[in-house]
């Protein structure tokens, strides 16, 4: 094994320049946010147009102009449902088909795969002439938002300059809420173009992805993965090109230590499961598992049909969408300015308490004034429109980018892409339960919906006090010593046990 190199200065920073080169790798990968995000704020305006509707969902257009019917179900139908959650599933399954893909051939071939994948689903889409052929198309798409969610922030992670991780990483998430704005502006645009508005509104979904296809001609692999893949000079030069400086040995070195490390792991999954793993896993499923239950995608994909149904028109209602999304933009900018400042608790209980306060707010004006017929007056319904700006400004600062970069900076390497991928996949699976369950829930629970989602909120409050630890300025390789060895509820399960126990074997087998 070589030697242990330490960076220059201690901290993990090698030197190197921000160059044109990284740019352009770093532009090219957070496409696969914009691919995403386009897809959350798409599926809300789609199904709330009728001509999508009358083609599609004959039974839900039927409710929906039938003067009595009940206001808190009239899109509850669970194939208008699994329309907008399926590309969810077939992410999730293609997460972990990913993490393989990832290490055995490279994340820039995966990245390549995500957009051929997507580019077909949303041909697909946009020319559907059945239900059956919408769905095929969305499970495509969704296998290529399952490929480029795990490849692209693990690029974007391995080619930025140490000190620029953590706001690189948000890049991602910045994207993914800009697709959400696009995609929330093309509804306001089509919802008038009758009757195929909708077939562009699906078709325009090919841009971030061709952006992504041709772009990915001109980024380089990660020099982490060539060298992991044993293709050391490549992996040199590389580093070289990158960093802009013709001295990299000291961070190739570290590269070449971390992939020896990583080799010496036979079966990161197995390793997971060990008890010194738990405190990490735990963590970066729970933030996943957390931000879906801020309830965030109610919001985000059913925002056109939830203002609809407090009585706003379509158009009023998509425009709605669009001002809620330019906020969730707005939002993720200041997160990328205070997060490294203010550290990751005090943003996630401020927007603990900001949440809970407006989804309480929410739930008690609908519980009020929403009868199961007629409209909320006029002052309710824009006071709604209010209270959903403030929610979701502050999941954006929040649990939005924190979500994904908490689990990216918890693992230690050895474990980083597996444990990521059950980040993203936790991350999926809830992003399918809320989708297909929300409308149905509106149905049912009625206002009560926002009542269960403030619940979660606090529960969340707790789990940061108590379980989770600030990560800020810490890097990443000293996390276990400064971290979770330190923290008092965590440190119980770093005794070492799982060494203890495997150095007792050899012993006892006479090594
Ligand atoms: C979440 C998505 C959500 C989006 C909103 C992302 O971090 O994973 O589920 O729709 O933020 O901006």
């Amino acid at each position: 094994m070589p030697a242990i190199v330490v960076s220059s200065d201690g901290k993990g920073d090698f030197g190197g320049k921000v160059t044109f080169h990284v740019i352009i790798c770093a532009i090219v990968a957070a496409t696969g946010g914009l691919m995403f995000g386009y897809d959350i704020g798409i599926s809300g305006g789609v199904t709330s147009m009728d001509d999508f509707l009358e083609k599609f969902f004959p039974e839900v257009f039927e409710k929906k102009h039938h003067a009595v019917e009940n206001n808190y179900c009239k899109f509850d139908n669970q194939f208008l449902q699994l329309f907008t959650s399926s590309l969810y599933l077939a992410a999730l399954v293609a997460s972990f088909v990913a993490s393989k893909i990832c290490s055995k051939y490279g994340r820039k071939i995966t990245m390549q795969l995500a957009s051929v994948l997507f580019l077909i689903g949303v041909l697909l889409n946009a020319l559907a002439p059945n239900l059956a052929l919408l769905i095929v198309g969305r499970i495509l798409l969704g296998i290529g938002v399952g490929f480029a969610n795990q490849a692209a922030p693990l690029f974007l992670s391995e080619i930025a300059p140490v000190k620029y991780r953590g706001a690189l990483n948000i890049l991602f998430q910045l994207n993914v809420t800009i697709g959400i704005l696009a995609a929330n502006i093309i509804n306001y645009f089509v919802a008038d173009i009758h009757p195929h508005g909708w077939r562009i509104a699906l078709g325009t979904a090919g841009i971030p992805a061709l952006i992504l296809c041709l772009g990915s001609f001109l980024i380089t692999e990660t020099p982490t993965s060539l060298i992991e893949r044993q293709r050391l000079t490549e992996g040199m030069n590389t580093l070289k090109k990158i960093r802009g400086i013709d001295n990299v040995d000291s961070e190739y070195q570290e590269l070449v230590r971390a992939s020896e490390m990583a080799r010496q792991v036979k079966h990161p999954f197995r390793n997971l499961i060990k008890r010194k793993s738990r405190p990490q896993l735990v963590i970066a499923i729970a933030m996943q598992v957390f931000q879906q239950f801020t309830g965030i995608n109610a919001i985000m994909f059913y925002a056109p049909v939830l203002f609809q149904t407090v009585g706003f028109k379509n158009d009023a209602s998509l425009m709605s969408s669009a001002i809620v999304g330019g906020i969730n933009v707005a939002s993720t900018v200041v997160s990328v300015v205070l997060v490294d400042k203010l550290g990751r608790k005090p943003l996630l209980l401020e927007a603990c308490i900001q949440m809970f306060i407006t989804q309480t707010a929410i739930g008690y004006i609908l519980m009020e004034h929403l009868k199961t017929t007629g409209d909320l007056p006029k002052s309710n319904a824009v006071w709604v429109v209010v209270l959903v700006c403030l929610y979701v400004m502050s999941f954006a600062w929040s649990w939005g980018p924190l979500g994904w970069l908490i689990p990216s900076e918890t693992f230690p390497l050895e474990t980083r892409t597996a444990g990521y991928s059950f980040a993203v996949s936790s991350n999926m699976l809830f992003t399918f339960l809320i989708a297909q369950a929300f409308l149905s829930m509106l149905c049912t629970m009625r206002a009560v919906v926002f009542f269960f989602f403030a619940a979660w909120v606090f529960v969340m409050c707790l789990f940061v006090v108590f379980l989770l630890p600030e990560t800020k300025n810490i890097p990443i390789d000293e996390m276990m010593d400064r971290v979770w060895k330190k923290h008092w509820f965590w440190k119980r399960f770093m005794d070492d046990d799982d060494d203890k126990r495997a150095s007792k074997v050899e012993m006892a087998m006479g090594h």
